[in-house]
Order: C-alpha cells, then sequence, then structure tokens
C-alpha cells in the first residue's frame, strides 16, 4: 500500500515535540490571559491551523470561545503575495473581545500582517498570533507572532495541517517532503 510516509524525505518535528511545544503555548496563553474578563477568542486560519487548533484549545484552562476564518495567498509552494478573505468573521462586539489568531505557519508574513489589521481595522480589543511554525528567514513583511512554537529553517514543509496542494495535512508530524514531489 502506497504511504504518504513514503514521500517524506526527513522528519523535522516529532510528535513528541509537537506535543511539548504545544503545551509550552498553551502555558503562555493561560499566563498572559488567565486574569482577564474579557473574551477570549481562539481564531483559527483554515485550513491548515485546524491540527493545532484542536490540540491547543484542549490544553488552554481558561474559557476560550473559538471561530475560523479562511483566506487564500498560496498555490503550490509559492506565495502570490496577495490575500484574498474567503470566509469571513461575523460579530458585533469585538470591541469586548481579545483575539487569538491562530496560524500554522508564519513565512513571509503577509498573511498574518494583512490579517492582523484587518482584526484591528473590525475593532477587535487586541489581536495577537500564535503560530506553531515560524520561518523568519523568509520575512518580506515586518510582522511577529506574539507566541512562536518552533523556529525551522527555509524548508517546504508539511503534516500536520500542513499541504503540498492538499495533501500530506493528515500527517502527525511536521517533515519534509523529498524534493522530487514538487519539483518534476
Ligand atoms: P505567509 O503569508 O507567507 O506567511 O504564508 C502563510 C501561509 O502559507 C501558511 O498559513 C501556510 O498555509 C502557507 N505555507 C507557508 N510555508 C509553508 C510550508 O512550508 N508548508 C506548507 N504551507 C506553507
Ligand atoms: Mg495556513
Amino acid at each position: 500500500m502506497y504511504s504518504m510516509r513514503d514521500d517524506i524525505e526527513r522528519i523535522l518535528v516529532s510528535e513528541k515535540e509537537i506535543e511539548e511545544t504545544v503545551t509550552r503555548i498553551a502555558a503562555e496563553i493561560d499566563r498572559d490571559y488567565g486574569d482577564s474578563e474579557r473574551s477570549l477568542l481562539l481564531l483559527a486560519i483554515l485550513k491548515g491551523s485546524v491540527v493545532f487548533m484542536g490540540d491547543l484549545m484542549k490544553k488552554i484552562r481558561r474559557p476560550v470561545e473559538i471561530d475560523f476564518m479562511r483566506v487564500s495567498s498560496y498555490s503550490g509552494t509559492e506565495t502570490r503575495g496577495k490575500v484574498d478573505i474567503l470566509l469571513d468573521l461575523h460579530r458585533d462586539d469585538l470591541g469586548r473581545v481579545d483575539i487569538l489568531i491562530v496560524e500554522d505557519i508564519v513565512d513571509s508574513g503577509k498573511t498574518l500582517a494583512y490579517l492582523s489589521n484587518y482584526l484591528k481595522f473590525k475593532g477587535a480589543h487586541s489581536v495577537k498570533c500564535a503560530t506553531m511554525l515560524n520561518k523568519p528567514s523568509r520575512r518580506k513583511v515586518d510582522f511577529e507572532p506574539d507566541y512562536s512554537g518552533l523556529v525551522i529553517p527555509d524548508y517546504f514543509v508539511v503534516g500536520y495541517g500542513l499541504d503540498y496542494n492538499e495533501k500530506y495535512r493528515t500527517l502527525p508530524f511536521i517533515g519534509i517532503l523529498k524534493p522530487e514531489i514538487y519539483t518534476d
């Protein structure tokens, strides 16, 4: 039987390391938001963040609300540089809400720079960002996540929600694709 694992050159982040990282981020979030009486909204960016979101929300002890947005900025392994909102956030009480954007990876930074400004413009009380992975060497705009899981080098990675053309999201670890998969 064909296994997606055969397309992976090497595992970059193991399941154990993912677990430890998510536990650490959840503790940081509880430390920073634990005493606030405002609503904390975990806003996951579909589709890549669903796996991280599912793990993270279970480990945060204070109450949170969850919601989702969907944006599109990528095709294949290259960013198009433009952010389209495909699924928006609709609520009229954002002035009383702290938003924590939950993202799989910050690469060029364009998606999150755009989204943070957009959500502030819509009136959110505060907007911060938690990302599982961070590739600072690829940054094209001035954006730094408030909570960053692991800094990784400039590899195109898949698994734990991250895809290559919609594939490999279900792998439980984060791995580097064999180059022959995306070069032909
Ligand atoms: P940015 O706007 O360039 O920061 O792009 C962020 C989005 O690009 C992420 O939410 C991912 O969906 C996608 N992306 C960036 N790097 C990778 C990668 O190495 N593997 C899979 N998706 C990636
Ligand atoms: Mg994404």
